[in-house]
């Protein structure tokens, strides 16, 4: 636990030029060895040193920036663009920032590691550990999480502890055991995680030529990845990689927006704990432990936080996913909070946009399903709000196996 404090983490410095660096890390994307693959070691020069020999990596990063045409279309931002976390070993964006913690714990001769998770955490932390040799204790909020996000630990062999609390409940038992057991906590206040996460922003950089976009938008939950992005950005403004900020925005949900509140009722100046709800599990999360980095982060990019509802997040997933991306309902909080920054005119229809898509569309099928069917607002206060999520939803069609049935669907389709 030791070197979770300790100032060993901050970035080496590095003799290399902004120029120099650029080629250095547009070379090591043609090399075979295998830390040069990782889109997150492939940026080390801008990461504590961590030796090649503890480097656990599953090729993580290098995830593509996508264009959303249709999105651009419904927001009215031309150059609107997703980079898509989801894309990465485990389906999600922790995989950047497990690298390289996973890797610090195995430097440490850690046996155990150890996560309390909404499900993406712990899913990534299982397969590190598992490609790592070393035991990982799981902790996750029971029947508040997905089976996607559930099964991918089990299948990663570790050994996963179902509470009966909440995210902020297993956050705090878990505090608690590693006081008693030498296990390697590997929640996002590690900050070898939040190390890691920062090449998100430096692959999302070298993808646009160096040259920032006007706004990045982030899901906030725990509020780890905000301050990671944030955090390399200022870091490549430093050593001249970048010249100016791209404001970063982070959204919550209604029902999970302590951030917010604390941005909009207390001016930063104190963070609310709250029983959070919401159907993006994801971002389940009343009392996130990152709030004061993000509220530095906000500050300084000169980024906002907007909420959004849970009918809102519903329509922006299934928008992003006939744009042929798609993500879970986690991410797609950003397309909805854009919608909101678009019209309290924060963001102008003539500037570029990222939205950073965090988790993939199959971490959370039983949530689509019920979307598409109709059914998943059926009997709650958001039932009429839903009504007009309708036009988006494109239910499976039960039909006797013959050609003319299908015919006549293919026909019913078409009179839309
Ligand atoms: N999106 C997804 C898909 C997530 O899984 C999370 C967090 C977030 C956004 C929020 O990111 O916490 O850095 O602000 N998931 C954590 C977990 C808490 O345990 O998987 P954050």
């Amino acid at each position: 636990m030791l070197e979770l404090f300790s100032p060993a983490w901050t970035s080496r410095q590095t003799s290399l030029d902004p120029v120099s660096l650029k080629s250095l890390w547009l070379e090591r994307r043609s090399s075979r060895d295998a830390l040069d693959q990782s889109g997150v070691w492939r940026f080390r020069e801008l990461l504590p040193h961590i030796p090649a020999e503890h480097a656990i990596t599953l090729r993580e990063g290098n995830t593509p920036l996508y264009h959303l045409p249709r999105c651009a279309r419904s927001t009215g931002v031309e150059n609107l663009h997703a980079k898509h976390q989801g894309m990465n070993p485990t389906a999600s964006f922790k995989d950047t920032g497990m690298t390289f913690a996973a890797s610090s714990a195995h430097q440490s001769g850690f046996r155990w590691v150890a996560c309390a998770s909404t499900g993406n955490t712990s899913a990534s932390m299982a397969a590190y550990a598992a490609r790592g040799n070393m035991h990982s204790l799981v902790l996750i909020p029971e029947g508040k999480i997905s089976w996607g996000k559930l099964s991918q630990s089990l299948d990663y062999g570790a050994l996963t502890c179902q509470l009966r609390t909440d995210f902020d409940g297993c956050v705090r038992i878990l505090n608690e055991l590693v006081r008693q057991k030498p296990v390697y906590l590997l929640n996002s206040v590690n900050p070898y995680r939040i190390e890691g996460q920062k090449t998100l922003a430096i692959e999302l950089m070298e993808q646009l030529a160096w040259e920032p976009p006007d706004h990045i938008i982030v899901p906030g939950g725990n509020l780890g990845n905000s301050s990671a992005i944030g955090k390399a950005l200022l870091e490549m403004q430093q050593i001249g990689l970048i010249s100016r900020l791209p404001k970063l925005s982070i959204i919550q949900a209604e029902g999970a927006n302590p951030f917010y509140r604390s941005v909009h009722e207390f001016g930063g100046k104190k963070l609310e704990a709250m029983t959070a709800d919401t159907l993006a599990t994801a971002i389940r999360i009343g009392n996130p432990a990152s709030w004061k980095k993000a509220l530095r982060v906000l500050q300084t990019t000169g980024g906002e936080v907007e909420q959004v509802s849970e009918v809102e997040i519903a329509a922006a997933k299934a928008e992003i996913g006939a744009d042929g991306i798609g993500c879970e309902p986690a991410s797609a909080v950003t397309l909805a909070g854009l919608k909101k920054l678009r019209r309290s005119g924060f963001v102008k229809s003539s500037e570029s946009v990222v939205l950073v898509l965090t988790g993939h569309v199959l971490k959370d099928p039983d949530f689509t399903i019920k979307f598409h069917r109709g059914d998943l607002f059926a009997g709650t206060p958001d039932e009429a709000a839903a009504a007009r999520t309708k036009s988006l939803q494109r239910a499976p069609v039960v039909l006797e196996a013959a050609v003319g049935a299908v015919i006549g669907a293919l026909e019913g389709a078409g009179k839309d």
